[in-house]
Order: C-alpha cells, then sequence, then structure tokens
C-alpha cells in the first residue's frame, strides 16, 4: 500500500490516478485545506477503483501515527505542503510550521514502519537563480528568495541526512512547472482565489472570470522579452513519480529533475494556447514581478537513464486540457 499525503491536490490527484491504474493499493492523507472532497470521488470515477482517504493535518505527529501506523505501507510520496511562494512572505511561520513539521512527522511514519521507498515533492526553486539553462542535478542548491523555497531546500537536507543512515530509499524529485490536467477533464489545478501561477489565471481569462492577464516583464533578455520557463504536463509529472517507485537505485538519497527540456515564453504560451484552443486571453505587459528569473529549462536526462522515465506530452495537450478542466469547473 502506498501512502500518498496531499493525494487530493494537484499533482498528488493525478499521481494517485497512475497509481490506482498501474494496480497499486493508495491511502490518501489530505485536510482538504488546498482542495476539495470532489477530487476524491472524481478519482473514483476515473479509475473506477476504490481507495482509503483519511482527512487530517499532517502536522500533528500524534495523528500521524494514531491514524497511519495500522496501515501496512510499503512507499510514500509526500506532496503535502502550502506552496504560495507570495503568502510565504507574509507569514513565513506558516510555511515553516506546515511545510517542515508535516515532513518530519511523515519521516517518523516511514522510518518506524521500515518502508521501502520515500518520495518527496521538490522543486527547481532550489536552484535559486541558475547559473544557466539547461539545468543538471548537479547544479548547486542556492539560497531561495522566499520562505516556501526555503522549505524545500530544508526539506532536501532532512532527507539527505536521514537517507545517508536509513534503510529506506529516498528520492527527490524536481519539478519544473507543471500544468495540464487530465483527459477526462474531471481533475486540475484549481486554486483557491486569484491564481499566482501562470496557467490557471490564463483559463480564468479564457472563461471570462477574470479581465485580462498581466504578462510580468517584457524587457527580458529573451527571444521576445518575457520569461522561459519548462511548462510539463502533469500527468507526465505523475508518471514520473509511479517509475521512482518502481526503479530504485542504489544512491540515497536519488534526485532528479522533472521537466521536458524545452523552454518557452509567457507569449508563447499565450499564443499557442488562443491557437489550440481558438480563444482569446486579453493581456497586457506590465512590470517585471519581484524574484521572477529569466529562463530555467531542465536536462532531464538523468531519469531517463536511471528510472526510464520522459515527458512524452505536448505543449498542445497540455494546453487543451488546462481548458477543457477550466470549462468543466463552476468557481474557477
Ligand atoms: P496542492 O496545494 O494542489 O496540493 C497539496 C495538497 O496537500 C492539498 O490537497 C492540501 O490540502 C494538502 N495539504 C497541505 N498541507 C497539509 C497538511 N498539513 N495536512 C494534510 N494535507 C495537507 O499543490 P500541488 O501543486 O499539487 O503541489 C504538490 C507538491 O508539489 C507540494 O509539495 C508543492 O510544493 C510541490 N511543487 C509544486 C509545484 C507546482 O507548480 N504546482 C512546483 C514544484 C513543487
Ligand atoms: N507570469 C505572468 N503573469 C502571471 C503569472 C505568471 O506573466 O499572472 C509569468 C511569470 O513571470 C513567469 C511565468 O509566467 O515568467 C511562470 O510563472 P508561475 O508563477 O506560473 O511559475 P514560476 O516559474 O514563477 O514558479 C513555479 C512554482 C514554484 C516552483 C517553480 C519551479 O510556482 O513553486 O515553478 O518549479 F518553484
Amino acid at each position: 500500500m502506498i501512502l500518498v499525503t496531499g493525494g487530493a491536490g494537484y499533482i498528488g490527484s493525478h499521481t494517485v490516478v497512475e497509481l490506482l491504474n498501474d494496480g497499486h493499493e493508495v491511502i490518501i492523507a489530505d485536510n482538504l485545506c488546498n482542495s476539495s472532497i470532489e477530487v476524491i470521488t472524481h478519482i473514483e470515477s476515473i479509475t473506477g477503483k476504490t481507495f482509503i482517504f483519511e482527512n487530517f493535518d499532517l502536522s500533528n505527529r500524534d495523528k500521524v501515527f494514531e491514524i497511519l501506523s495500522k496501515y501496512p505501507i510499503k512507499a510514500i510520496i509526500h506532496f503535502a505542503a502550502h506552496k504560495a511562494v507570495g503568502e510565504s512572505i507574509d507569514n513565513p511561520e506558516k510555511y515553516y510550521n506546515n511545510n517542515i513539521c508535516s515532513l518530519l512527522n511523515v519521516i517518523a511514519l516511514g522510518e518506524k514502519l521500515k518502508i521501502k521507498n520515500f518520495i518527496f515533492s521538490s522543486s527547481a526553486t532550489v536552484y535559486g537563480t541558475p547559473q544557466s539553462s539547461p539545468i543538471s542535478e548537479s547544479h548547486p542548491v542556492l539560497t531561495s528568495n522566499s520562505p516556501y523555497g526555503t522549505t524545500k531546500i530544508m526539506g532536501e537536507k532532512i532527507i539527505s541526512d536521514v537517507a545517508s543512515i536509513s534503510k529506506t530509499h529516498y528520492c527527490l524529485l524536481r519539478y519544473f512547472n507543471p500544468i495540464g490536467a487530465h483527459k477526462s477533464g474531471l481533475i486540475g489545478d484549481n486554486p483557491n482565489g486569484i491564481p499566482n501561477n501562470i496557467m490557471p489565471y490564463i483559463t480564468r481569462v479564457a472563461a471570462g472570470n477574470l479581465k485580462e492577464l498581466s504578462v510580468f516583464g517584457s524587457n527580458y533578455p529573451t527571444e521576445d522579452g518575457t520569461c522561459i520557463r519548462d511548462y510539463i504536463h502533469v500527468v507526465d509529472l505523475a508518471k514520473g513519480h509511479v517509475k521512482s517507485l518502481e526503479n530504485s537505485t542504489r544512491t540515497n538519497p536519488s534526485i532528479y529533475n522533472l521537466g521536458t527540456g524545452n523552454g518557452t515564453s509567457v507569449l508563447q504560451l499565450i499564443t499557442t494556447f488562443e491557437k489550440v484552443n481558438n480563444v482569446s486571453i486579453p493581456y497586457k505587459l506590465t512590470d517585471r514581478r519581484e524574484g521572477d528569473i529569466t529562463s530555467m529549462y531542465a536536462n532531464p536526462n538523468l531519469a531517463l537513464k536511471e528510472i526510464n522515465w520522459k515527458a512524452e506530452l505536448t505543449l498542445e495537450e497540455m494546453l487543451k486540457s488546462s481548458w477543457k478542466f477550466q470549462k468543466n469547473i463552476k468557481n474557477g
């Protein structure tokens, strides 16, 4: 049985679908602080399979042990965390408390249960302002400009120290920019309030729920002046977790970039969205957003070599599925 913390969230829900489709038994632990109960029923209807759902706060160690010790857990995928960069600057204590305490509790549970594998959701944010792209895993981990990013750097360090004396195999997955949704249109990225990330912002503008997109900065040293990112389909990202469970290496922890290796600018993202979905995105060019990096995209070759994973879905598929999901949700 695989414990998926944060399994009702955006990336977690897609990963649960892939795990169930692959024949794994799953238990989700999530307090729905950034997700909704409908996701649970949607996962059931997509897969036609059942699983266990426990609704509680993972930063409470007593509850973690009381509720989860009774299950025959063999692996843990730890997604649960707060993830809004701006909010973490305004309320750092909330981020350190939730992201670090939950991680320590789940590690302690895994060590007690002597599980085989532990996967941690890290982020390309650990590369700080990268020296150049494509970025490989050997790029130094730099300091972060937000408490959120610092929780990822600290999380990686905590895990590296534990892994050096543990029989559990740990894996740090550094995600680039996940977008897209399941092809059913039933699960996807549906953040509360005004989105911080570009994709849910674009789909809400397309739906007429937000007036226009602000393109943050148009004088970056790139071909069209806007920032470049490595957008990856969330379903490919989800499959990366299944592959890392199935292919443990001797390195502990193992570390992989999950990205496509392709860079796309903000303006390219907007025009491709308009073209493939035949919908217009009103936008204006505005000032840069503080802390944004000019260009970052992955070198994903290590994941191909060691866990036989590579991203397969195209930008067009990412943008079509994001729009399909948006059209299915009422409140986004
Ligand atoms: P999400 O907010 O959609 O999902 C996180 C889930 O964890 C939510 O369902 C939330 O309710 C749950 N949760 C949070 N704190 C909890 C707690 N204390 N107890 C129980 N449940 C709790 O986020 P996501 O986009 O799916 O991200 C998943 C992971 O990937 C996070 O660790 C995030 O930092 C990391 N990540 C995300 C991105 C991205 O762009 N989405 C990029 C890099 C890394
Ligand atoms: N952008 C806009 N307008 C918006 C939102 C974003 O122009 O309204 C631009 C940003 O300036 C950036 C690009 O779109 O150039 C992507 O921005 P996102 O906020 O979607 O994503 P980031 O690359 O800033 O960060 C994301 C996650 C981080 C994670 C990082 C690397 O939010 O948590 O990817 O994985 F660390």
